[in-house]
């Protein structure tokens, strides 16, 4: 696992669309997984300028997003579609090839969890999946309790994301109450995975996703599994790390290390290693 503890949101945003930039520069016809939530609108800002400028091109991109409520109509607001629109895909000068977010009104909602599992296959798999968490440790709408093994499918969600979620809504009640999500194995399945979190809310879930046990009770704690996982964290979400300094030492190196290999092989060489901490570049 790669840990980066960046001072602030603006930080954490720029670090993100680094690792997304790079991503798609390496791969330009790259499939990205992609998050909706106030977490990642900062990276998507800043991914929005940098296309804007001419600098990337997603025109070859085939994007899946992890989730969307079921139940309200697609060009509702407060709707996953509509969020993408609004904060990357509707901002571009060129859309990504192909967007894919799950259907918000399934006439079966286990077919269409099916398919969007097949979608994903045919794509070739998810090559850099963006994730955010949820204060009760969920990543897509994997609640607590999702089988660590769980794939694409309709779920329930908990009384706690929807009060949160309630704050882009004009009552808790027009919260939706289900949702369909990507699953945690097929979560894990992305060849590598970059999780952003920021604010002291999210403290607690990241501590016990990065330093807990391996566990149900908190989802994002199977990332612990994946082999390349970097977590994206500002000063508040990291700040009940136990860990904290060391994590600190171990990044500071990594670049150090990075910027030697860069500079004896060639910027575009990347290394694929941090040491002590698991695979990842
Ligand atoms: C959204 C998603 C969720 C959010 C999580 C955090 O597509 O899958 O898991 O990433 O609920 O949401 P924010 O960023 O709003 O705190």
């Amino acid at each position: 696992m790669r840990i980066i503890i960046t001072d602030d949101y603006a930080e954490l945003s720029q670090r993100a669309a680094e690792f997304v930039a790079q991503a798609l520069c390496a791969k330009p016809n790259l499939v990205l997984g992609l998050a909706t939530g106030s977490t990642p609108v900062g990276l998507y800002d800043e991914l929005v300028r940098l296309e804007n400028d001419g600098e990337l091109d997603f025109s070859q991109v085939v994007t899946f997003n992890l989730d969307e409520y079921l139940g309200i109509p697609e060009d509702h607001p407060q709707s996953y579609h509509h969020f993408m629109e609004e904060h990357l895909f509707g901002r571009l000068r060129e859309r990504p090839r192909a967007t894919h977010i799950p259907p918000a009104q399934p006439d079966d909602p286990l077919a269409a969890a099916e398919a969007y599992e097949q979608q994903i296959r045919a794509a070739g798999g998810i090559d850099l999946q963006v994730l955010g968490i949820g204060r009760n440790g969920h990543i897509g709408f994997n609640e607590p309790g999702s089988s660590l093994a769980s794939r694409t499918r309709p779920v329930v969600l908990r009384a706690e994301t929807i009060r949160d979620n309630a704050r882009f809504f004009d009552s808790p009640a027009d919260v939706p109450r289900y949702a369909l999500t990507m699953g945690i194995g097929t979560i894990l399945e992305a060849r590598r995975i970059l999780l952003l979190a920021s604010g002291p809310n999210k403290a607690e879930a990241v501590a016990r996703a990065i330093e807990g046990p391996v566990t149900a009770a908190c989802p994002a704690s199977a990332l612990q599994l994946h082999p390349d996982v970097i977590f994206l964290l500002d000063a508040a979400a990291a700040a009940e790390l136990q860990q904290a300094d060391y994590y600190r030492h171990v990044e500071q190196l990594t670049r150090e290390l990075q910027q030697r290999h860069a500079r004896s092989h060639g910027a575009g060489q990347s290394v694929n290693v941090v040491p002590f901490a698991g695979r990842s570049s």
